[in-house]
């Protein structure tokens, strides 16, 4: 799966569901009847279904059934087509804009005054129509500005708006979503007054290169942890995805943080005496870092501290000093303290690296889909590795800089280091890769880099990561 829109923060799960749903299982062949080109995607969700759970008890099956009803009658009624739906949130597409907004206010006229109140969300882009559903980056900005709107509100980005008539939209202002990426202007269709977006603010959460993808598990686990310790440390080895999984919960519990949530990277601090001045600088303390944050309810994500675990104490006591603070720690070790919960993030598994492989390829080729091959270099490379191995690997496959460094990554191995390796884990791992240039070839025929150096496609980890280096004798091995 690509991504999730809010996974683990209770109604937002069946979003997250859908968005799975709607376009994880990619396959070769379009499904059928979806509108292709530019697509207007709109998700809708029940606000507060829980609450309504309680409140109706058995009658709920009725009233959930009455909303589906009202929802699909007025979707039909302007050429939408039901792409998904899970629980209680509906995933549509419409060829029009027009059409699109028409039918969410009819829906939302439909319920009004009805025990129901639905979130709508509406983006229009270019998705890639395949046999279950869409893929691309539109369908997760769709779902994740339905998850910001409240219940009987409907929110449009930029790119429908552009399609709409003037007089039809309140603007909203600049938003960033939960997904991290840069800030987006939203509108809201029709008046009424609802409370401020769901979206971030007071943060300075770093804009994520791509989507989050998959960790489903994961990302509930410690959105869940996070609710019940002070410090909650990620751990594992360099690569393993620690820090985007930490940005993700952190962005994901925004809302439970009035004071904020503050990302702190100390990749590059050498000294632990810094730590804390590096905290009060994000913070803006000139006044005593335990003094500014006080009662403050606020997180904050102290980004690689691995190399600092000295500074432990002091975290210790500015925690005991300040009640509503808490703190998610990313480190290769665990800090061991009291007040610590460790959560070692376990590595990828080969599905998760097959949808790697599909997002970063589209980057490259949008049309690209996914074939056969790529999951079988997944598996073979899972089963031969181990899980503890693939990790690094499938990150520093799928993930590198470039666009395209990941499939270069692949056609260099299966051309040049297959040969060449020594030790026995490199034999059995990239003995693994003779579909290598096939994959690379799918995603985009256009010239592949010729033998590029390891060291120009391939990042150094810092340590303990299990990636190809150059040796100086022109061999490579794995480290
Ligand atoms: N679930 C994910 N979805 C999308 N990208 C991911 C995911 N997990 C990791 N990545 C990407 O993989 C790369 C490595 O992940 P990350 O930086 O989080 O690892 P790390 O464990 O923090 O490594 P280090 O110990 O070196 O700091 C990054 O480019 C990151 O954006
Ligand atoms: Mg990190």
């Amino acid at each position: 799966m690509e991504a999730a829109p809010s996974q683990g923060t209770g109604e937002d799960a069946k979003l997250s569901l859908l968005l799975a749903a709607g376009h994880g299982r990619e396959r070769l062949v379009p499904m059928q009847g979806l509108p292709t080109g530019t697509v207007t995607l709109l998700f809708t969700d029940i606000e507060g279904s829980t609450r309504l759970l309680e409140e109706h008890g058995d009658r709920y099956a009725t009233v959930l059934a009455d909303h589906r009803r009202a929802l699909r009658d007025a979707f039909a009624a302007h050429d939408g087509v039901e792409v998904d739906t899970q629980g209680d949130a509906f995933f549509y597409a419409f060829a029009s804009a027009i059409g699109a907004v028409a039918a969410a206010s009819t829906a939302q006229q439909a319920l009004s005054g009805g025990p129901v109140q639905v979130r709508m969300g509406l983006h229009t882009g270019t998705p890639i129509a395949t046999d279950e559903g869409y893929v691309g980056i539109d369908v997760h900005r769709a779902a994740r500005i339905c998850a910001a709107g409240h219940g009987g509100q409907i929110v449009v980005s930029d790119s429908t708006r552009e399609l709409l008539e003037d007089g039809t939209f309140h603007d909203l202002g600049e938003h960033r979503l939960k997904d991290l990426s840069e800030p987006v202007r939203l509108y809201q269709i029709g008046d009424g007054e609802f409370p401020r977006l769901r979206t971030l603010h007071q943060t300075n959460l770093p804009v994520a290169p791509a989507p989050f993808l998959g960790r489903e598990r994961e990302l509930a686990e410690v959105l869940g942890l996070l609710g019940t310790s002070r410090m909650l440390t990620l751990t594992g080895p360099g690569g393993t995805g620690k820090t985007r999984l930490a940005a993700q919960a952190a962005a994901e519990s925004a809302e439970q943080y009035p004071g904020g949530v503050w990302w702190i990277s100390l990749a590059a601090v050498r000294d632990p005496a810094l730590v804390l001045d590096s905290i009060a600088q994000v913070l803006g303390a000139s006044d005593g870092l335990a003094d500014h944050i006080a009662e403050k309810e606020l997180l904050l994500l102290l980004d690689n501290l691995e190399q600092l675990l000295e500074v432990a104490p002091d975290l210790a006591d500015l925690l005991s000093r300040c009640s509503g603070l808490r703190m998610l720690v990313t480190s290769r070790e665990p800090l061991r303290i009291a007040a610590e919960q460790e959560y070692p993030v376990p590595p990828f598994v080969s599905e998760e690296a097959v949808s790697f492989f599909g997002a970063r390829a589209r980057i490259v080729n949008p049309s690209f889909q996914q074939t056969p091959v790529v999951s079988k270099i997944c598996s073979r490379l899972t089963a031969a590795c181990g899980r503890r191995l693939f990790a690094p690997l499938a990150l520093h496959f799928f993930h590198d800089d470039t666009a395209s460094s990941g499939c270069a990554i692949m056609l260099w191995l299966a051309r040049d280091w297959r040969s060449q390796s020594k030790a026995p884990v490199n034999r059995t791992v990239f003995g693994t890769l003779p579909v290598s240039r096939t994959c690379a070839e799918a995603i985009s025929p256009a010239p592949w880099p010729s033998s590029p150096r390891a060291s120009e496609i391939v990042r150094p980890p810092r340590r303990g990561l299990a990636v190809p280096v150059t040796r100086s004798g022109g061999g490579q091995s794995c480290r």
